[in-house]
């Protein structure tokens, strides 16, 4: 077997964290990461049926989680508590590689290595795997964090998908071309619970991105790079509003100015047209 820390999915989080660190989404453990891996590329760094011991879901009761679309599937997952700063500089204590056994238990198969388990957040993750891959086949990440424009704009601006949408549409030209199909909200919600989840699966039927209200954001995509632009082109948009703040807002994209834009990406199909006051196009 090749050395595992060298592994290009390896690296890639590891680069992830960093970045996501730097840009202040994740201060102390906060954020988590899970990275569906295909068996083809762990094969040559990983023996996938070795199991180094079994990781009981917590604070969710298995009857309220459904893990049995994931079966056999492999993931790369960030530690409960760990420290996204430091995911870099020891992957194999920060970070785990687990299996969906066919029983539906969680098989650990690499990393946490004093004893660790996946983050709190790993229902809410798994649930929006099985969301996503039901309408994207090729999805492969899910990420949580705390990016501070986003998670503001929750403490003044209205709580809905079409607000919230529009708002981030309209104060930044690529957004709308980033991600046609908006953004979801929901309300505040206690966080590591099976609730949780299913709401942010539920919507991650329609979006690739969901607000946690007072406390961060989702993002899902078919690589680190999708997942990751799509938060950073919408928290980009956040810090606009923000810096704007109450003053009179003299200029911004119209829906005349949104329409041509998708128009020239051909994105016609990918919009929520719903969200428009003239859905003509
Ligand atoms: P974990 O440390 O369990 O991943 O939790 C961090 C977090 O952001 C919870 O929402
Ligand atoms: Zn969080």
């Amino acid at each position: 077997m090749k050395n595992l820390l060298e592994a290009p999915f390896v690296r890639e989080i590891c680069r992830l964290a960093t970045n996501m660190y730097r840009l202040g989404w994740d201060e102390r453990n906060g954020g988590n990461i899970s990275y569906l891996l295909s068996e083809e590329e762990v094969k040559e760094w990983l023996d996938v049926s070795k199991e180094l011991r079994l990781i009981p879901l917590a604070g969710v009761e298995n009857v309220d989680f459904d893990v049995s679309p994931l079966k056999g599937k492999v993931f790369l997952v960030t530690g409960t508590g760990k420290y996204f700063k430091n995911v870099e500089f020891d992957p194999e204590e920060n970070l785990g590689i687990v299996r969906v056994r066919e029983d539906g238990q969680i098989a650990l198969l690499w990393g946490y290595r004093s004893g660790g388990r996946f983050t709190s957040e790993f229902p809410a993750h798994m649930m929006c795997h099985i969301s996503r891959l039901s309408k994207n086949p090729k999805n492969r990440i899910v990420m949580h964090c705390h990016p501070t424009n986003l998670l503001a704009m929750t403490y003044v601006h209205p709580l809905t998908d079409r607000d919230f949408s529009r708002t981030l549409w309209t104060f930044a030209t690529e957004d709308v071309v980033v991600f046609p199909d908006g953004i979801g909200v929901l309300p505040w919600m206690l966080c590591g619970t099976a609730e949780i989840g299913v709401a942010t699966a539920k919507k991650m039927q329609d979006y690739r991105l969901v607000v946690w209200s007072l406390h961060g954001v989702y993002g899902a995509g078919e690589s680190i790079d999708e997942a990751f632009g799509l938060i950073e082109t919408a928290e980009k948009a956040a810090q606009i509003y923000h810096i704007v703040g109450s003053r009179p807002v003299l200029n911004r994209l119209s829906e005349a100015n949104l329409k041509e834009l998708i128009h020239l990406f051909k994105i016609e199909d990918q919009v929520k047209w719903e969200f428009f006051d003239d859905p003509s196009h």
